[in-house]
C-alpha cells in the first residue's frame, strides 16, 4: 500500500513546522503557515556527508591541513570579502535589495571567470537568455565563448545542464525563483528554498565546483526564506546601498573560509560596477563637512579604516508629548542611549526635540566607536553651532559619559591626516599612545562627552 503523503505546515517567515495549522507562529507572524509536503527523506546532506563508513575519531594534531584551491573571481573586491576568491565546491549566497546590483555583480564576476579559461553557467530564473545577453554586452564587452547562459527555473533541469556541461562555476540568480518537481509548494517557499539550497550543495561539493546563489531581502532586511539556507552554505555575502546613490557596500555575514571584517566598495555606473579601492575619499568626496549637524567617524573594517558622515538633525517636536527618535544606519537602542547620556551630563533638553539620524552612504557601521561622533552631530545640530574644522569624532560613549577606547586608533588617524582632517577627538586613552600632532591634524584626548563637546567647539590656532 502506498504511504500517504505527508504534510507539515510551514511559517514563511521564519520556517518553524507545526503539524497543525496555526494562526500565529512562536516568532510573532500572524497567518505565515503554509501546508507543504514533506519530502521521503533523500537524506540531508551533512548526514549523508557523515553516514558514509564507519568512521573513527582522529587526532586532531594530526588532521592535515587543507590548502584551498581558489578561482579568483577578477574583482579585487569581491576576491577581498571572500578571503581571497571562491573557494572550489563552496556555496555563497548573495544577498540584497532587488535593484541594488546583485546580478550585474556577478555577470562581471562570470566573465572574467570565463575569460580566464573555465567554463561558466549562469542560471536565471528572472530573466530571459536575451536580457543577460544584453546587460552583459553593456557591461563586459567582448564577451567570452566559456560563459554560457541557461533560462530555467526547474532545479532538476539544472542539474541535467550540469552534468552535461560541467562548469567549473555554477551561478543561480536567484533562489527564490527555482522549484524542484519533488516538492509542490510555490517556488520561493521555505521548503522549496531548502530543497533547492540542498541540491546545490550536492552539485557542488560532488564536482568541487563554486556555486553562486542570488537571493532577494526586502528593504525591511527580512531573509526568510535564504535565512534557512544560511546554515548550509559556506558564505553569506550582503550587497547594501541606497539605490539613487552610487555606493555599494559588499559584506560578508558568514565566511568559512575567510574573515568576516572585510567589505567590499563599489560604484554603480553605466558600464556596471565599478570597484573604490579608496573607500574614504569616495565616501567624504560628497560629504557636508562643516555643517551643522554633521561629524565624520572611522571604523576600522578588516584591514582598513572607513571614513563616513554621520548627521543629525534635532527639530522641535512636533507632536505633543511625543518626540520622534528615528535612526538610519545606527541602531535605535544605542541612540537612545546616547540621547539619556547627554540630557543627563550636558543638561541638555532633548526631551521635546525629533531627533533624526543617519549614517551618510548606506553603509551600516558596527559597534560602538561612532559613539561620539553620534553625541556630537547631535549636539551640533540643537545648537546649530558648526565643527570649527574638518573634524573627525572616535569613541564609545559609556553610561556615564565616559569615554572607552577604539581599536586600531592609530591606523585611524594616519589615514584621517592623509584625507585633510584637521582635528580628531578621540578617547584620551587612545591619544596618549599618539603624538599630539600627526602631518596638519591636531589630536585632542578627551575624558569624557563634555570635554568632547569643549574640544568640538574650540576656537584657538595653537
Ligand atoms: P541589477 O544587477 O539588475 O540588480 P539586482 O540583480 O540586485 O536586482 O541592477 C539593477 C540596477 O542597476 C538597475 O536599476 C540599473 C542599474 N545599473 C546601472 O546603473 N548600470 C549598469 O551597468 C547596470 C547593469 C545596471
Ligand atoms: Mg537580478
Amino acid at each position: 500500500m502506498a504511504k500517504k503523503a505527508k504534510t507539515v505546515y510551514v511559517c514563511q517567515e521564519c520556517g518553524y513546522e507545526s503539524p497543525r495549522w496555526m494562526g500565529q507562529c512562536i516568532c510573532g507572524a500572524w497567518n505565515s503557515f503554509v501546508e507543504e509536503k514533506v519530502l521521503p527523506d533523500t537524506g540531508d546532506d551533512t548526514r549523508q556527508r557523515f553516514k558514509a563508513g564507519s568512521r573513527s575519531p582522529s587526532v586532531l594534531k594530526s588532521v592535515g591541513t587543507l590548502n584551498y584551491e581558489r578561482l579568483n573571481t577578477g574583482i579585487g573586491e569581491l576576491n577581498r570579502v571572500l578571503g581571497g576568491g571562491m573557494v572550489k565546491g563552496s556555496l555563497i549566497l548573495i544577498s540584497g535589495e532587488p535593484g541594488i546590483g546583485k546580478s550585474t555583480l556577478i555577470i562581471q564576476t562570470a566573465e572574467n571567470v570565463a575569460k580566464g579559461g573555465h567554463t561558466v553557467l549562469y542560471v536565471s530564473g528572472e530573466e530571459s537568455e536575451e536580457q543577460i545577453k544584453l546587460r552583459a554586452d553593456r557591461v563586459c564587452g567582448n564577451l567570452s565563448d566559456k560563459l554560457f547562459v541557461l533560462a530555467e527555473t526547474n532545479i532538476e533541469n539544472v542539474e541535467t545542464a550540469c552534468e552535461n556541461l560541467k562548469p567549473d562555476l555554477l551561478i543561480v540568480d536567484s533562489i527564490q525563483t527555482m522549484y524542484s518537481d519533488q516538492l509542490d509548494s510555490a517556488p520561493g517557499s521555505i521548503s522549496q528554498v531548502r530543497q533547492i539550497g540542498n541540491v546545490l550543495m550536492r552539485l557542488g561539493k560532488s564536482s568541487d565546483m563554486p556555486v553562486f546563489i542570488v537571493a532577494h531581502v526586502t528593504k525591511s532586511g527580512d531573509l526568510a526564506g535564504p535565512k534557512t539556507v544560511e546554515h548550509l552554505v559556506d558564505c553569506v555575502l550582503n550587497f547594501t546601498g541606497e539605490r539613487d546613490q552610487e555606493i555599494r557596500v559588499l559584506r560578508a555575514y558568514k565566511n568559512r573560509f575567510g574573515t568576516t571584517s572585510e567589505i567590499g566598495a563599489f560604484t554603480m555606473e553605466e558600464k556596471g560596477l565599478r570597484e573604490v579601492p579608496d573607500i574614504s575619499a569616495t565616501f567624504l568626496e560628497n560629504s557636508a563637512a562643516q555643517t551643522e549637524g554633521s561629524v565624520t567617524t572611522s571604523i576600522y573594517e578588516g584591514s582598513r579604516p572607513v571614513m563616513f558622515e554621520i548627521q543629525a538633525l534635532v527639530t522641535p517636536a512636533s507632536g505633543v508629548g511625543f518626540s520622534r527618535r528615528t535612526a538610519v544606519g545606527i541602531d535605535n537602542t544605542r541612540l537612545s542611549m546616547i540621547i539619556a547620556v547627554m540630557e543627563k551630563k550636558l543638561g541638555m533638553p532633548l526631551g521635546n526635540e525629533d531627533i533624526y539620524l543617519n549614517v551618510v552612504g548606506g553603509i551600516r557601521p558596527d559597534g560602538t566607536g561612532t559613539d561620539l561622533a553620534v553625541a556630537l552631530a547631535i549636539y551640533s545640530s540643537f545648537r546649530r553651532i558648526a565643527p570649527v574644522e574638518r573634524t573627525l569624532a572616535l569613541g564609545e560613549v559609556g553610561l556615564t559619559g565616559d569615554l572607552r577606547p577604539v581599536r586600531n586608533a592609530e591606523r585611524i588617524v594616519k589615514e584621517a591626516a592623509r584625507l585633510g582632517f584637521t582635528r580628531i577627538i578621540m578617547p584620551r586613552s587612545n591619544a596618549e599612545r599618539i603624538k599630539d600632532k600627526v602631518g596638519n591634524c591636531r589630536i585632542f584626548g578627551v575624558r569624557n562627552i563634555s570635554e568632547a563637546i569643549r574640544a568640538f567647539q574650540k576656537e584657538d590656532n595653537g
